[in-house]
């Protein structure tokens, strides 16, 4: 057992990684008050007060620290930069940085967004970054600040789905929700990407942080699919009525932040390195499934206030 850190564990998947790990570790949580019920320990610190890493980790003492926490809104991002760069860039420069002095394993949350989606096939880890948008650029300067400061960090790009303590943070949610209360949305068919259940995410993190990898890797699904067909299998599985998902380009869509075509990311490093493949897409989607029936999202929100 370990003493595991996990920040912006009020977040979609802070929550799922504390309450995927909670059987097996000691788990601190780090949020600004959303979690009053938790079945862990949680600290109300805002991390961009001065001092708080420090402390934090001081008063934890954690063998890990998992930093989920980060202004992971594309929107908001480019409506406040500044934050963005504190929250994407400064935070996690200084975790890692704290992390390294005292001994502690760190593992920093990056994202598939890095990439500008042009390439034909699959990203791995050495191919060249172009972040389209304020999120992006700040992810990637996060990544970069972390490894620079400790090079025995983990840095995972990731995308994930999963149930949260709102119910509308995922991408999963948001069609589910929508079908099941019969209403028609857009899902887009030119925007490709590797999803991945946010408790597979948890689980492959804690073999990475035994293994006591390092640096780099792609922490994602290895079957890519295009947001409309993720949807598609979202409503199937739900045994939703997917005629009400209405295939659209992301072309005609309001969203404010640009969004690459291609997030198709390469799992291989990470595979090779942990000796085993990635979960696959329908194994984490019958779990999301069954969590859905066992009353997983009602647990999740009855820790929130
Ligand atoms: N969602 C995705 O599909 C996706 C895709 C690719 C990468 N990622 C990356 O994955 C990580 C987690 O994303 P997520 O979707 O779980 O994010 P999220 O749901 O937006 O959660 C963000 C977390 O950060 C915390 N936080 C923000 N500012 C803070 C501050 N000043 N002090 C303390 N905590 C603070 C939030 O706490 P409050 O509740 O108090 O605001 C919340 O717990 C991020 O690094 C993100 O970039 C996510």
């Amino acid at each position: 057992m370990a003493r595991i850190l996990v920040t912006g564990a009020s977040g979609l998947l802070g929550i799922n990684l504390a309450q995927e790990m909670i059987s097996e570790h000691e788990i601190v949580g780090v949020d600004r008050g959303k979690l009053v019920n938790a079945p862990f320990k949680v600290l109300k610190v805002d991390l961009l007060d001065s001092g708080a890493v420090d402390s934090v980790l001081d008063s934890v003492q954690p063998e890990w620290l998992i930093n989920c926490a980060a202004l992971a809104d594309l929107d908001a991002c480019e409506a406040n930069p500044e934050l963005a760069r504190r929250l994407n860039i400064d935070l996690p420069a200084q975790m890692a940085r704290a992390c390294k002095a005292r001994d502690i394993s760190f593992v920093h949350i990056s994202t598939d967004a890095v990439f500008d989606g042009r390439k034909d096939g699959f990203y791995n880890e050495e191919d060249l970054t172009n972040p389209l948008g304020v999120y992006s650029k700040t992810k990637l300067d996060g990544e970069r600040a972390v490894l620079s400061e400790d090079e025995n960090a983990i840095v995972v790009r990731v995308n994930f789905y999963g149930w949260s303590l709102g119910g509308r943070r995922s991408l999963a949610e948001f069609f589910f929700n929508n079908l099941i209360d019969n209403k028609t949305v857009s899902g887009f068919t030119d925007v490709i990407f590797c999803p991945i259940l946010a408790n597979d995410t948890a689980r492959v993190l804690v073999k990475m942080l035994k293994k006591k990898l390092s640096g780099l890797y792609h922490l994602v699904g290895p079957q890519a699919m295009s947001k409309y067909q993720f949807g598609v299998e979202i409503a199937r599985r739900f045994n939703l009525d997917e005629s009400n998902i209405s295939p659209k380009s992301i072309l005609s869509s309001t969203l404010v932040a640009p969004r690459a075509h291609n997030l198709r990311l390469s799992t291989h490093k990470l595979s090779t390195d942990l000796g085993e493949s990635l979960p696959e897409f329908s194994t984490g989607l019958n779990e999301f499934y069954t969590q859905y029936e066992q009353g997983y999202p009602q647990k999740i929100r009855s820790y929130a206030q």
